[in-house]
């Protein structure tokens, strides 16, 4: 299908595709295309595409770095009907940020019994996973910058600032002693090495950011591992309802994609930049 885009979400792994960060992983040959998002509208539908028709609203991905565009082709797995009530920023990011949310959470096994820790939990997919695990009914603690601690706390989640010394004793001091007993970390190897510390089983750790986590028994999660149009769609539809909030930090014209990236690269968006073409 040929989708006509309507917003395209940003995420910090293209920055690091492009500096060259995740060669091994992910080799790239520049100029190349990027952006896995998207939201738009069918333009054409290629022959012997079930379910789908030219004007039809949807939303999901490419795998071929090619969203940030104002039209990209896609497959028909890859993308779901858009819920009308869900805005075209929020369908148009919540690929990425969205299935790293709920690897996260199904990776961990969280549970309403659980107190639960999340690193960057004002981020793109911090600030889901934070809000899962809370729906989930779980205690959670969401370790941020002061600036989101008032927002996390609207949520019913306990904030903690990762800066300083200590941390380990602010986090058990936050919870009341309470022991934390899984991790969510979407920030990289010192939450994981937190976790740890605190003496959560390290089967209940999951990072999306420290890929050598795996030497301490840590769960490394790959959010494309769960991509699928049933989670797309449950996803797309605990937005709809509410039942998930994605703040949109700020949104970009497609012309000033540098302007949206130097924005994220500052590593303090609170939910997630949009690309409006
Ligand atoms: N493996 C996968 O499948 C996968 C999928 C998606 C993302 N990722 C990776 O996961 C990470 C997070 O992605 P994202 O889209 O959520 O990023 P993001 O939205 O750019 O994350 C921004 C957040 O990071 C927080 N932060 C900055 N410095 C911090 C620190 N020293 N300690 C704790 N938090 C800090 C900020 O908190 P404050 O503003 O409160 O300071 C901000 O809320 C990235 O490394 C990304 O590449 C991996």
């Amino acid at each position: 299908m040929l989708v006509a885009v309507r917003a395209a979400g940003i995420n910090p792994g293209e920055s690091k595709i492009r500096t060259g960060e995740l060669r091994e992983r992910w080799p790239a040959t520049f100029p190349e295309g990027e952006g896995s998002d998207l939201a738009g509208v069918v333009d054409a539908v290629g022959p012997g595409v079930p379910g789908f028709a030219a004007g039809d609203e949807v939303l999901g991905y490419t795998n071929n770095r090619a969203s940030h565009a104002e039209f990209v082709l896609v497959e028909a797995g890859e993308i779901v009907a858009k819920p009308p009530s869900l805005s075209w920023p929020q369908a148009g990011a919540l690929f990425v940020a969205g299935t790293s949310a709920y690897a996260l959470v199904h990776t961990a096994e969280v549970s309403g019994q659980d107190i639960v820790l999340v690193s960057a939990a004002a981020g793109g997919v911090g600030s889901l996973a934070t809000q899962w695990a809370r729906n989930l009914g779980a205690t959670v603690a969401g370790l941020a910058g002061p600036a989101n601690h008032a927002w996390l706390r609207g949520f019913g989640v306990v904030p903690v600032d990762y800066a300083g010394p200590d941390l380990g004793q602010r986090v058990r001091r936050a919870l009341d002693g309470r022991q934390v007993t899984a991790v969510l970390d979407t920030h990289g190897p010192q939450y994981v090495q937190l976790g740890l510390d605190l003496g959560v089983h390290p089967q209940r750790i999951a990072t999306i950011a420290d890929f050598t986590a795996g030497q301490h028994g840590a769960k490394v999660v790959q959010h494309y591992t769960v991509a699928s149009p049933r989670v797309l769609t449950e996803i797309a539809e605990a937005l709809a309802s509410g039942d998930l909030q994605m703040p949109i930090a700020a949104t970009y014209p497609l012309s000033d994609v540098r302007g949206a990236y130097r924005q994220l690269e500052q590593g303090h968006t609170r939910g997630k930049i949009v690309l409006l073409p």
